[in-house]
């Protein structure tokens, strides 16, 4: 097959849709596959890099996109890329449909096949190709806390694992999740004494079994987060109720329960947040102050970090574009359930539910497209 790397243009993004490793593996497999000049910039990587690993570089994203069977590429395609899409080309990205109207009906034109990384889902309902950014602004989280906790910053000018002598700073996080997680891990391996609030009992018995002895669980209520509030100097908000805004754990009037100087990361500001008073920050400007509270609510943080976060999403969206590449999306998707989940728009046609309904259109079942 035949695939096509661009450089993403969207503003502030840096990661790219397949590393020198990837283009490697897909050669090793009988396929070609180009690359746009300085694609993989952002992420650290050179286009001698992909030429080693076998990729043919072409100088213009028109190139790319004239040229190639399958696309793959990280963001959805912005406005000035809908054109360039070609009638039954396939593209294998995130596209967060059910966000953006212009882009379904963009899609539903060109007669593109669109596979979205964010609908690939496992049997158990787990979505493998969002856990590696969670997972990466899960760590971040407390990087982003603990400096923010700095004077300098608005912070209460505690460090977060204190030294001999000196209590460290106290960490609770809203959600057990692949975000919670993450964050707890870091947050503890400073030193930090963190607490982790989740309404799954079950959820809180497994983390209670395998986090250290500085990670405390507690059952999420308002009663609860009320208790903690005044003493706690870092507060991650990391909940996700599937298909549905986030709850606001937190609101505006619970702020003054707060020392001056907490800090709050809202990780979930995508769904909306779960602590009232956050609005999506850029990573220009992450952070602003209410009552004294410093809030950082970026909305995509892994953007921050594109090295780690373009591997962390190729080691996981590669198996997937490999099967598509040596089997044909129809093949693919018909062998894997997990593949058939992620076609949202098929030449022309809707195949996933929550975008039809998202958007009142006509509703086609996948099946009838493979
Ligand atoms: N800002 C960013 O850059 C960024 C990056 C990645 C993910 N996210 C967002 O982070 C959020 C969390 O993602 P995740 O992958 O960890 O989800 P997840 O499904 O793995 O975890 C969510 C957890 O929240 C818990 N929960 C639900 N209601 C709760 C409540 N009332 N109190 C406490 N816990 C509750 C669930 O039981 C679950 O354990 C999502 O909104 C996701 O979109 C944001």
């Amino acid at each position: 097959m035949i695939i096509g790397v661009p450089k993403e243009i969207k503003n502030n993004e840096n990661r790219v849709g397949v590393t020198p490793a990837g283009v490697n593996a897909l050669v090793g497999n009988g396929h070609t596959v180009y690359v746009q000049a300085t694609a993989g910039e952002g992420s650290g990587f050179a286009d001698e890099d992909y030429v080693k690993a076998g990729a043919t570089i072409l100088p213009t994203i028109q190139e790319v996109y004239g040229i190639a069977e399958m696309i793959i590429k990280v963001k959805e395609p912005i406005e000035s890329e809908y054109s360039l899409i070609k009638k039954d080309q396939l593209l294998f990205t995130y596209f967060h449909f059910a966000s953006y109207e212009p882009l379904t009906h963009a899609m539903i034109e060109r007669g593109a096949v669109c596979l979205a990384y964010e609908t690939v889902e496992r049997a158990d309902r787990s979505l493998p190709l969002l856990v590696p950014m969670s997972e990466v602004a899960g760590r971040m989280a407390i990087q982003e806390g603990a400096k923010y906790l700095e004077k300098p910053l608005k912070g209460r000018g505690i460090l977060l694992g204190g030294v001999p002598g000196v209590r460290p700073a106290k960490v609770m996080i809203l959600g057990g999740g692949i975000v919670g997680t993450n964050a707890a891990k870091m947050a503890a391996g400073m030193g930090a004494d963190v607490t982790i609030m989740d309404t799954n009992l079950a959820r809180l018995r497994y983390l209670d079994d395998i986090m250290p002895a500085n990670v405390n669980t507690f059952m999420s209520n308002e009663y609860n987060i009320r208790e903690l509030l005044p003493t706690h100097d870092l507060i991650i908000g990391a909940v996700l109720i599937p298909g549905a805004k986030a709850p606001h754990l937190i609101t505006r009037e619970m702020l003054k329960e707060m020392r001056p100087g907490t800090v709050l990361v809202d990780v979930a500001v995508d769904q909306g947040g779960c602590i009232e008073t956050c609005k999506p920050t850029t990573h220009e400007n992450p952070t602003f102050i209410i009552d004294d509270i410093v809030h950082y609510c970026v909305a995509n943080m892994p953007g921050a970090v594109p090295y780690t976060s373009t591997l962390a999403l190729t080691n996981a969206t590669l198996p997937y574009a490999l099967q598509i590449a040596n089997k044909g999306w129809k093949q693919a998707c018909a062998d894997n359930e997990e593949l058939k989940k992620g076609l949202n728009v098929v030449n022309g046609k809707v195949v996933y539910k929550g975008v039809a309904e998202a958007f009142n259109l006509e509703y086609t079942p996948v099946e009838s497209v493979l």
